[in-house]
């Protein structure tokens, strides 16, 4: 099995650079592509709320506008400002955002250092509208 440890250790690392002056709820990803590169991102809030974006699709769109488009997995992590949550599951407009680029078998690292789990995107996001249903 895949060791998912340093990827989560990218997205604690992520996480430092959340701008959430608003909710301080800071959350880092770690975006791992079929290649082996791994992308990051944390969330970047906005006094016009609406204009905040999640960790996960900041990692996302940076990976996306530099040509990636095979992802393997995303950690992610999460938590009130000074402590991190034992779980952070993505939002589900992130969830749609994985579910345009990522199989269904994506894998979704969810927890922290210390004790996480992995997840699939079928298991989080059943049922989803995908290109499939346009064509
Ligand atoms: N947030 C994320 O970055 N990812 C998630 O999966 C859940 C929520 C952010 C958005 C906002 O900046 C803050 O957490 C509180 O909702």
């Amino acid at each position: 099995m895949t060791d998912y440890a340093p990827l989560m250790a990218m997205a604690q690392r992520a996480r430092e650079q959340s701008y959430s002056p608003y909710s301080h709820f800071r959350v880092g990803a770690a975006l791992l592509t079929a290649s082996g590169k791994i992308y990051t991102g944390c969330n970047i809030e906005n006094a016009a709320f609406s204009a905040t974006v999640c960790a996960e699709r900041t990692a996302f769109f940076k990976a996306v506008s530099e040509g990636e488009r095979a992802f393997e997995a995303i950690a992610i992590v999460g938590g009130k400002e000074g402590e991190t949550a034992p779980f952070c599951a993505p939002c589900g407009v992130c969830r749609q955002v994985m579910a345009e680029f990522c199989r269904k078998d994506f894998k979704l690292i969810l927890g922290n250092e210390s004790h996480f789990e992995v997840f699939t995107l079928d298991m989080v996001l059943p049922f989803s509208f995908t290109q499939d249903d346009l064509s």
